[in-house]
């Protein structure tokens, strides 16, 4: 296997995204090309005009998601309106279509924003496979992902999201010319100074998961620490009043921890339950908490979603400003 990068892709750092895969067992990345890109936000891009026609006499590819699906791919997809390919929405809609083969299907697995496993769901369909958040850190990792377009980023691997770095595993190599060359033609690749950092920090995180392993040196059991401390905090204060219900978790075995581990998703996906409180986002705004309401995902508006991935200081007052709301008396 032979990757024709360019010189856009630093050759050391492909190999230790490689490494990183094998490593936490969460992709098989040894028979796919990579492309870096400025973010998953650019890669996404790329790969949907790559998937598309772009030929005026070929209808457009239709680009779906399933409900709930992350925003900021129907917000992209209609901001960029390229001929080669429309937005239309939920994924559901197309689940018996006779033209699969003309459908660009975004999936995002574990899913943002309830953290569940999702697959495609339009058989025959051109399927993207976001697993930004198929890390330890958020979801048990059953076995390496091995779909054809894979996505991962350093934003929700460390928490760098600032430096703008994503990679895409790509099996087919027409595929993945397509994306190389929106990548030249867009930005020239992808920051040599983040390609950098980013090398630095892969090779600090592989020496740390190879010599602590155990302890919370290593990335990984620091961020499954953490946050299935915080969904434990968060269900249990939901559980204690009828007025709001959460996703349902359970736990499962982990091959990267090697035993059945709780819950430990990014995102908390709150519903309203009491009658009278149908818009969820405004009720928790009401206290101060900023939450992202159901309907950006296409949603109800009796849900919202709550973000557990903040820091220490956030997240405690957060509760803090939960428990009221969680407590009050039911005035009908
Ligand atoms: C499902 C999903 N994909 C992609 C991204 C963005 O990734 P990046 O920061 O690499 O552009 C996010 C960030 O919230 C996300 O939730």
């Amino acid at each position: 296997f032979q990757p024709s990068s360019g010189n856009i892709i630093n050759a050391e750092l492909e190999k230790h995204v490689r490494l990183l895969h094998q490593a936490v067992g969460n992709a098989k990345a040894d028979d796919k090309y990579i492309v870096f890109g400025t973010g998953v936000t650019q890669l996404l891009n790329g790969l949907v005009i790559a998937l598309s026609p772009n030929d005026i006499d070929v209808q457009p590819a239709k680009v779906v998601a399933a409900v709930p699906y992350y925003p900021v791919f129907r917000k992209q997809t209609k901001f960029f309106r390229f001929t080669g390919y429309e937005w239309k929405g939920n994924a559901s809609d197309y689940v018996n279509t006779a033209s699969p083969q003309n459908i660009i299907e975004l999936v995002t697995s574990p899913n943002n924003p309830e953290g569940r496993f999702h697959h495609s769901i339009i058989n025959g369909s051109l399927a993207i496979h976001d697993h930004v958040y198929y890390w330890p850190h958020y979801t048990p990792i059953a076995q390496p992902a091995d779909e054809d377009i894979m996505l991962f980023s350093m934003s929700k691997f460390t928490g760098h999201s600032g430096s703008r770095f994503g990679w895409a595993l790509i099996k087919d190599v027409k595929v993945y010319d397509k994306v190389m060359e929106y990548m030249t033609e867009n930005t020239e690749g992808t920051s040599h100074d983040t390609q950098l950092r980013t090398l630095k920090l892969i090779k600090e995180i592989l020496l740390q998961m190879k010599t602590k392993r155990e302890t919370t040196a290593d990335i990984n059991q620091f961020g499954y620490q953490t946050l299935s401390k915080r969904w434990a905090e968060l269900t249990k204060l939901v559980a204690s009043s009828d007025r709001f219900s959460l996703q349902n978790l359970s736990p499962q075995y982990c091959n990267y921890f090697g035993k059945v581990r709780d819950p430990s998703p990014s995102f908390g996906w709150l519903k309203c339950e009491w009658e009278q409180d149908t818009d969820c986002e405004a009720l928790l705004r009401s206290a101060q908490i900023k939450t992202q309401s159901g309907v950006l995902f296409e949603a109800d508006s009796r849900y919202t979603r709550l973000s557990l991935i903040k820091t220490d200081d956030d997240f405690d007052q957060m509760m803090e400003k939960l428990k009221p709301l969680v407590h009050a008396q039911r005035s009908i």
